[in-house]
């Protein structure tokens, strides 16, 4: 793992030349986490216990590309967005972005940085006031920021509708007038208002029926060639990230699992976990259907107070052996795998290997969970 603009931390999930766009990557993450401090759910303990929600991440993305980011749900991936965004404060680790280091910033220091990092939501409804009108809603930004008289405020309102497949005339409608599909168009224009540089998309598509999904993901697609932006783009479903990401990124119980170019994932998943998820994806033919591996993975997703030791997948994996109680693997390249592929499992998959005939040889005593180290640092959220 070598960057082309300078030294990274060890760990850190660094694009090879190859795939490189000869850019400095836009957003660097070091070792992130985030933990959460809840009361306990122990009897007869009182006091605070922590949810480790995202655990040593570290990332790169470059200006341009989209970096998908799946797993199951709780396992992390709102976390992870909003301490991107630096809605949440970080429990350790640093965040980088366009060169500066956001990690520690205040409100008042994160105000500028505020227009280039945004976010799409699930449930754009939930974040539209429904007594606003859409031309206030989306002009929002332009008023907070002090831009433009209320004219040019308007006009530049309405080009954005248009930009986003909006009816410029229906800049004084209120939120209930739309669909959820235009809605979600809605909260794309706020997003994009102060051209952002970078936009996480929060699972944006989920909550729609499956044709409005493919025309929001279109949408995307061409406004991120307009405007030039860079894409986190959330989901748990990998159908979806497959789509529409450069690469993507596994997420398991608050770590990263495996990270590759998205077709690469496809056809060569080296993680358990990334394997098992995508034998669960549905497929069209239905020959292909009945020739393929299908793994079922046994047991609950653990909690995030108490995550397992080792390797955190150890309880469910149908590979697991007694090593993997021991030892939390980093992130690396597996068998001859490039450098943009990076696997976090000592026996990792190699690809004709048939893991529905796995099965764990660790005994039930060896499964330990890991006393829980609580956060080293700060926890405290940016309102
Ligand atoms: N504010 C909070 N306080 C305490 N725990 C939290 C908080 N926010 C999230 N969590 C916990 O952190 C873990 C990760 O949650 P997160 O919402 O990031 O997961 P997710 O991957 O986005 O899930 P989903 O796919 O359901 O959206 C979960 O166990 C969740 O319950
Ligand atoms: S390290 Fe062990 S338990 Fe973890 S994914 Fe790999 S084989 Fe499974
Ligand atoms: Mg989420």
């Amino acid at each position: 793992m070598n960057a082309s603009d300078g030294p990274s931390t060890p760990g850190a999930v660094v694009l090879p030349p190859e795939v490189s766009t000869g850019d400095a990557p836009l957003l660097r993450l070091e070792h992130v986490s985030k933990a959460f401090p809840v009361q306990s759910s122990k009897l007869f303990t009182r006091g605070h216990e922590f949810v480790h929600a995202v655990d040593d991440v570290s990332l790169e993305v470059r200006p341009g590309e989209t970096l998908g980011l799946v797993g199951e749900t709780g396992c992390g991936k709102s976390t992870l967005a909003r301490c991107i965004a630096r809605l949440y404060d970080l429990t350790s680790g640093s965040i980088n972005f366009a060169g500066t280091d956001i990690s520690h910033l205040s409100r008042r220091q994160m105000r500028p940085l505020r227009s280039e990092i945004q976010m799409i939501f699930q449930d754009p409804y939930g974040s539209l006031n429904p007594r606003r009108r859409v031309g206030s809603i989306i002009g929002d930004p332009f008023a907070i920021h002090g831009i433009d008289s209320r004219t040019e405020r308007k006009k530049k309102v309405q080009d954005l509708m248009e930009r986003v497949g909006l009816n410029p005339e229906h800049y004084n409608r209120f939120p209930a007038d739309f669909s959820g599909g235009q809605r979600q168009r809605i909260g794309t224009a706020r997003a994009l208002a102060l051209r952002p540089r970078m936009v996480i998309c929060d699972e944006p598509v989920s909550a729609l029926d499956v044709s409005v999904q493919a025309q929001i993901i279109n949408m995307l697609k061409d406004l991120q060639d307009d405007f030039g932006l860079t894409y986190i783009f959330i989901s748990h479903d990998l159908s979806v990230v497959r789509h529409v990401s450069d690469r993507i990124a596994v997420m398991y119980l608050g770590h990263i699992v495996e990270v590759a170019p998205a077709a690469e994932l496809f056809e060569k998943a080296r993680h358990p976990y990334t394997r098992a998820l995508l034998s669960a994806l549905p497929v069209a033919d239905p020959d292909a259907a009945d020739n393929r591996e299908r793994i079922l993975l046994v047991g609950e997703i653990p909690s995030p107070t108490n995550p397992p030791s080792g390797c955190r997948f150890h309880t469910r994996c149908p590979k697991a052996r007694a090593d993997c109680v021991q030892t939390d693997p980093e992130l690396e390249t597996a068998f001859d795998d490039g450098v943009a592929h990076l696997t976090a499992c000592l026996h990792p998959l190699a690809i004709d290997e048939d893991m529905s005939l796995s099965r764990p040889q660790i005994d039930d005593s060896e499964i330990a969970a890991a006393p829980d180290p609580g956060p080293s640092d700060s926890t405290g959220d940016t309102p």
